[in-house]
């Protein structure tokens, strides 16, 4: 039994997705998140970049939260940092989020998927191993959405979606047609943490018979498995009151209060500004 906090941190309020399956699935933890809103969005900038933050916020949770374990709820950070986190962090348990090619491919009837993701997530060298490990009998049509990570952030505040419909609407009519008749894709991959934040809007563009596949609760089950197999698990607590959430924004933190009430159904949510410098990078 460990009472620890798990980090969990993407690069604005796009982890909260995956915080929401985390809590279903684990409700005695405690958490700890963290928007990297100050550096982000993550998708449309260098690799160096990304893994510096990822990087800093790690060390900033361990030292100054004890954290237990990290959930990277970014598929951008996962994919350009997590082989380096493992290797200098490998006393601790990491679960990183990526895009669900496989789900896909055995669910995929027509055989076609699409795949919504940020630029630097498929331009990455590990979304590209994958890809070519599962393409075949399966056609994956690729789509970069410049943007719409920051359209989703501003439209929490703003509460107008305009922009973020427009750009789901060229993204998706970029990669159509969508449907299950023969060469239409039926599946459509959520790969940036952003997206199930919209989902309805997405699914409006493509159309009620296309499944959208979204990683929360597979990171969540994984993240139990490494904890019960190291017995650090958070022991139930009386009447099964929830663990608690705490959230940290290295950005204007409204933002993130606001998303938090929105997503995961808290009354409440106090947001602490916490600047977090980027530390020099390490060889
Ligand atoms: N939420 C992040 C992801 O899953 C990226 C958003 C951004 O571009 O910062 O890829």
């Amino acid at each position: 039994m460990d009472h620890r906090p798990v980090g969990v941190f993407d690069s604005g309020i796009g982890g909260l997705s995956i915080l929401q399956a985390l809590r279903a699935e684990l409700p005695a933890e405690p958490f700890v998140y963290v928007a990297d809103s100050g550096h982000a969005p993550y998708g449309e900038r260098d690799d160096t970049h990304v893994i510096a933050r990822t990087e800093s916020i790690l060390t900033y949770l361990r030292r100054h939260h004890h954290i237990k374990a990290l959930v990277v709820a970014c598929n951008t950070a996962t994919a350009a940092a997590i082989a380096g986190l493992r290797r200098q962090h490998g006393d601790m348990a990491l679960v990183g989020v990526e895009p669900a090619l496989k789900p896909a491919r055995s669910l995929t009837t027509t055989g076609v998927i699409g795949v919504l993701a940020t630029q630097g997530t498929l331009a990455s060298e590990k979304f590209n191993r994958l890809l070519a490990a599962l393409e075949g009998p399966v056609r994956f049509r690729l789509q970069p959405c410049n943007g719409l990570a920051e359209a989703i952030e501003q439209a929490t505040v703003t509460t107008d979606n305009e922009k973020t419909i427009a750009l789901i609407d060229r993204y998706t009519t970029g990669i159509g047609p969508f449907g299950t008749k023969p060469g239409e894709i039926d599946t459509v991959v959520l790969g940036c943490t952003h997206y199930p934040l919209v989902a309805d809007i997405i699914q409006a563009a493509v159309g009620p018979g296309v499944r959208l596949l979204e990683p929360g609760r597979p990171v969540a089950r994984q993240l139990r498995r490494l904890l019960e197999e190291s017995g650090s698990l958070h022991p139930a607590r009386p009447h099964g009151q929830p663990g608690s959430a705490s959230f940290l924004s290295t950005g204007e933190p409204s933002l993130l209060a606001r998303a938090a009430q929105q997503w995961l159904g808290l009354g409440s949510a106090s947001v602490q500004y916490t600047p977090i410098g980027t530390a020099p990078a390490k060889n």
